[in-house]
């Protein structure tokens, strides 16, 4: 058992932010909570309390999609859209992760980044290819971050060296599975990836929905992105009723817990159809702002109930910080507020860091509060250089948002344990 003490702040709920000025938090052996407690129960007289002083105990982020064959691209080649960036940045150098030595120069990095970050679990696109797929794998194993590792399924309109045989794929997914099985650390999983329905033939859109199911694995995939990538997959599956339809034929639509990235354009059948299966929205608003793909009608989600969760979309998205995601989510919020006449409420910056947190968290299981069982991922934030002139605990909050980084972060832990600067 392990006690701490700081100023604990997290969001059970999208309400606002839930405070408990110098706190005590009861983390159990075996990683979770116990509680948090204004005063110490007698229970607990015996276990020593490491005091955190002043400083803020938050819960760790979670980024919901992020590519990491596309680190060594962030902040580049963002003049383009979503089509010919794609084929113009995105393949060629995701194509070079064939080389294993480069793939695991890379990937390390990435991670890397993601602990500095304070991202302890994320839902990661690698690439085509099994062997940096399962490098990948293995580096978040020994950095001790959760994460869902997808080799990502491509075999249509992509070049011939990222594309892959189906059954290959199948055959690499239902490896890493029993790979991870054996020598994980119960943190890192494998996660079934059509890149696109673009990308995919209907064989292998099949053929991943079957190993999805058979394997009880979950599934993440792009959606409704970009206006001309919508306008292809019409041409493309013209049987399909709406581009969410081409995976929900296949299974692939919340058969199994699916996440969709960006939905930035789905409305009508696709919207009912995602709230019906229960899909995960993954907002993604820097990207969206990057390639100019359009704005995803959040609040509108909300309403609706839909389960969102945040994401960078490394390299769409040009920082691999949530606390960036965060932000660009709440100020482009603000413009689809003021155009449409008040009409859609922007998110406050609880809402914004509740998706950040316990929405992707649930999405791992019991992640992302301060609640009793939830797994204590948590980050210890060093505001002092922004706190000199006594704000409250909220406004604190608030300027660490907005105006903080990697660089306040003084500890972080997943699933109870502190982890250690990764190497890189
Ligand atoms: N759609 C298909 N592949 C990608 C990708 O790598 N990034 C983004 N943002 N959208 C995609
Ligand atoms: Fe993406």
């Amino acid at each position: 058992m392990k006690i701490y003490r700081a100023n604990l702040i997290d969001t059970p709920t999208p309400k606002g932010f839930r405070i408990l000025e110098h706190g005590y938090i009861v983390v159990r052996d075996n990683g979770t909570i116990e509680g948090r407690y204004a005063s110490l129960p007698d229970t607990f007289r015996d276990v020593e309390v490491i005091d955190f002083g002043d400083r803020l105990l938050i819960p760790a982020f979670n980024d919901l999609h992020v590519h990491a064959p596309q680190y060594r691209n962030l902040g580049l080649a963002l003049d383009l859209e979503l089509l010919p960036w794609l084929e113009t940045y995105t393949f060629p150098e995701e194509a070079k992760f064939a080389d294993l030595t480069y793939a695991k120069y890379i990937y390390r990095r990435f991670v890397h980044e993601l602990w500095m970050q304070g991202t302890m679990r994320s839902a990661v696109f690698a690439t085509s290819h099994y062997a940096a797929t399962r490098c990948l794998a293995d580096i978040f194993i020994q950095a001790g971050m959760g994460a869902m590792v997808g080799q990502v399924g491509m075999n249509r309109n992509c070049p011939n060296n990222l594309a892959n045989h189906t059954n290959e794929l199948v055959q690499g997914i239902a490896e890493l599975k029993t790979y991870l099985d054996e020598h994980g650390n119960g943190l890192v999983s494998p996660i079934v990836t059509p890149r696109f329905v673009p990308s995919c033939t209907d064989d292998m859109l099949a053929a991943l929905g079957q190993v999805a199911h058979d394997y009880n694995l979950p599934v993440q995939s792009h959606l409704s992105e970009n206006p001309s990538e919508v306008a292809w997959v019409k041409q493309l599956e013209p049987e399909a009723s709406c581009y969410g339809d081409a995976y929900n034929r296949y299974g692939l639509f919340g058969q199994q817990p699916t996440l969709m990235a960006h939905c930035c354009h789905s409305d009508g059948e696709e919207l009912e159809m995602i709230k019906r299966n229960g899909v995960v929205v993954v907002h993604c608003p820097m990207s969206n702002s990057n390639l100019a793909s359009g704005v995803a009608p959040i609040r509108r989600f909300l309403n609706e109930g839909i389960w969102v969760a945040l994401g960078t979309d490394v390299s769409g998205g040009h920082n691999m910080s949530m606390l960036r995601a965060i932000q660009y989510a709440i100020q482009v919020s603000k413009g689809q507020y003021a155009q449409t006449n008040h009409a859609m409420p922007f998110l406050t910056a609880a809402e914004a860091f509740y998706l950040a947190t316990k929405a992707g968290g649930a999405f791992f299981g019991k992640v992302g509060c301060f609640e009793p069982d939830y797994a204590f991922d948590a980050l210890l934030v060093d505001d002092t250089y922004l706190n000199y002139n006594n704000y409250t605990m909220q406004q604190r909050m608030e300027r660490y948002i907005y105006l903080g980084d990697d660089r306040d972060i003084r500890r972080r832990f997943c699933a109870g344990k502190e982890l250690c600067e990764p190497v890189m």
